[in-house]
């Protein structure tokens, strides 16, 4: 029998290359009159806030433009952003950016109607131990680059002052806006290591303990658009079908660790990148050959059939087997496209084993559909160190 489980799709996806131009409408649908457009420095030079913000005009929503958000979403920043939102009155949040501005989107919406005693109290919310006051308002989530699923998932990962680490807090986007033609402009090595942190969404989803074959068929799926479709939009970032087809790998990634799960990847690059100021993705990508190694041992055929997507043609049945040659095709795959590993990026192994207790303490790390030590823990971050 099929496992059973739950089927869900958080919120309705407009996609599709130019699709941007059709935000107004989408937002106006959502009964929204004005906006705070949240958006960073970066995307703002490329022209997307412009585009978006001009979609919105058009279908006479007011708009407020607040492109200051930073990586890794610090708590800061969405204090600043809500205030700025409530003294303007918004009655709706537009993210347009990638996975940290999606992240201060989320929360901005809703720390406005609630204040900022939100962020205080993240972990209550988080464990469904207290709901908001006042319902957030809605968030309209719009990626520019294909990597995160934000906009697909019912978290906003925020950097927390008091807790000294990355949390997620909930908050469902209303709707979501998945346009390529947004991605254009994304340098090479962003683009790399932004679609690595796709797939390992997609690793982690298949291999969650709450994994269905729906989220299942999402994650190979997009597995293997981005093996067959990364290598050419970091080669030429104008191949604008190989650009589609990552949105839509990293949008249905969402859609299926949203249903499912991410697990001890994401722990350990939510720990490093808190420690180290890593970019998610490149922290993604160097742990994702040890989780699936890992993860061989209790899901040999699921890491099979990936490490055969990924081009490694395994014939053995043994998991151990399994889980070198699937890890080494992630690995080789990783390095063609040019992202770094964590040696090449100057951190040493005791720098890499000091994220242990904050990846080991982390709730998402017990997520994996089977047992975690603690030597294991060690040997995962050891294996993605030295490869
Ligand atoms: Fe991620």
């Amino acid at each position: 029998m099929l496992k059973s489980g739950t089927y869900t799709q958080l919120a309705p996806i407009l996609f599709g290359n130019g699709c941007a131009g059709q935000a107004g409408e989408a937002v106006g649908n959502l009964g929204c009159k004005k906006v705070l457009l949240v958006s960073d420095e970066g995307v703002l030079a490329a022209g997307a806030v412009e585009t978006v913000k001009k979609a919105l005009l058009g279908a006479g929503i007011q708009v407020i433009v607040w492109a200051e958000a930073q990586t890794d979403c610090p708590e800061d920043t969405v204090k600043a952003a809500a205030a700025i939102g409530r003294n303007g009155s918004v009655d709706g949040v537009v993210g347009v950016g990638g996975g940290s501005v999606l992240d201060t989107a989320k929360a901005v919406s809703a720390v406005i109607p609630n204040d900022v005693q939100v962020l205080d109290d993240i972990v209550l919310y988080l464990s469904g131990q207290k709901n908001y006051a006042n319902q957030p308002l809605p968030v309209i989530e719009i990626p520019t680059t294909a990597g995160t699923g934000s906009e697909s998932t019912f978290v906003a990962v925020v950097t927390s002052e008091k807790l000294d680490c990355k949390i997620g807090l909930p908050v469902p986007p209303a709707y979501g806006i998945v346009d390529s033609e947004l991605t254009k402009t994304v340098p090479s090595y962003i683009t790399a290591f932004t679609g690595m942190d796709a797939l390992s969404h997609a690793n982690e989803s298949l291999t969650e303990q709450t994994n269905t074959p729906h989220s299942d068929l999402l994650a190979y799926e997009a597995i293997r658009l981005i093996k067959e479709n990364l290598p050419l939009a970091v080669e030429d970032g104008t191949d604008m079908e190989a650009r589609d087809r990552l949105a839509f790998a990293s949008n249905i990634a969402g859609i299926s660790f949203n249903e499912s799960g991410v697990h001890i990847g994401h722990s350990a690059a939510h720990a490093l990148g808190h420690l180290y100021h890593i970019p998610h993705g490149v922290c993604c990508a160097n742990m994702t050959p040890a989780i699936i190694k890992f993860a061989a041992k209790t899901y040999p055929e699921k890491m099979k059939k990936l490490g055969n997507i990924m081009g490694a043609k395994i014939t053995s049945d043994d998991p151990e087997v399994i889980g070198t040659q699937a890890a080494d095709a992630v690995r080789k795959f990783a390095a063609s496209i040019g992202v770094k590993t964590f040696k090449e990026l100057g951190l040493s192994k005791d720098q890499v084993l000091a994220a242990k207790p904050m990846f080991y303490g982390d709730p998402l790390c017990m997520a994996f559909g089977g047992e975690v030590t603690e030597q294991d823990v060690t040997d995962i971050l050891t294996d993605a160190y030295e490869g």
